[in-house]
């Protein structure tokens, strides 16, 4: 699959490196420093390039999308249309505060997902990724496949969601399925999924019944 990268910091570059590994096709994009992108792509090998939000957007069957959120608007504005394309938001609508703790960006009755979604009103958008540090993602597939972080999704588009899931197996994880894009706010802090670095499928399963039911 080839997947288009916008935003290849922390979040961008971990996913990247482990779908390229894994035999997908990446082109990592949007930075201040395009050459650092170059460099990137070719310390991972031939499965990896860079390029613009634009061109990534066009090579990309999934585009994964992992700016910060103070970048959102200026992210999209560079990538171009989105429409018809599945769009994996990573995002935590948060930036940072003068007194270094986080400030929230969008209102408590909303999540950052359902903003996004409003801002590419025809991209076929899963929230996942968004609830936990990128590096326990590395440390997961190194561990059998019962031990591997389980990783939620939230989407209105149910096949959209089947490909994300498979993705997030490609990558290490073990996928959960967290139902419609709203309940995305679940795993944007400060939601009870928000905060999942040891969260396994067993431990998921449970915590699901309890906060939905199912
Ligand atoms: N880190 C985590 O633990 C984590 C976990 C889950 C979700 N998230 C969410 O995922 C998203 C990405 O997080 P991240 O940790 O990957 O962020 P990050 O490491 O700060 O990466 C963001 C990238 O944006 C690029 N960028 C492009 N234009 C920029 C500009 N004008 N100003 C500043 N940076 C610019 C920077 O690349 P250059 O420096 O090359 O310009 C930077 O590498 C965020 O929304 C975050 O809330 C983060």
């Amino acid at each position: 699959m080839n997947i288009g990268i916008i935003g290849s910091g922390n979040v961008g570059r971990t996913l990247g490196e482990l779908w390229a590994k894994a035999g997908h096709q990446v082109m990592f994009s949007f930075s201040r420093h395009p050459q650092r992108l170059q460099t990137l792509a070719k310390q991972i090998g031939s499965n990896a390039t860079s390029g613009t939000p634009a061109e990534a957007a066009n090579f990309a069957d999934v585009v994964l999308f992992a700016p910060n959120f103070w970048l959102v608007q200026e992210a999209i504005a560079q990538t171009g249309s989105l429409a018809g394309k599945i769009v994996i938001d990573t995002t935590n609508p948060y930036r940072w505060g003068e007194n270094g703790g986080i400030v929230r960006m969008v209102s408590e009755a909303v999540s950052g997902a359902e903003t996004i979604q409003k801002l590419m009103p025809r991209a076929r958008l899963v929230k996942a990724y968004s609830s936990f540090q990128p590096k326990t993602l590395q440390q997961s597939i190194e561990r059998p496949l019962e031990q591997r972080l389980a990783v939620a999704i939230a989407s209105d588009d149910e096949a959209a969601k089947a490909i994300v899931a498979q993705l997030v197996k490609d990558g290490g994880g073990r996928p959960f399925d967290l139902g419609a894009l709203q309940n995305a706010r679940l795993m944007e802090i400060p939601g009870v999924f928000s905060s999942s670095d040891t969260l396994t499928l067993d431990a998921a399963f449970k915590q699901r019944q309890q906060v939905l039911g199912y």
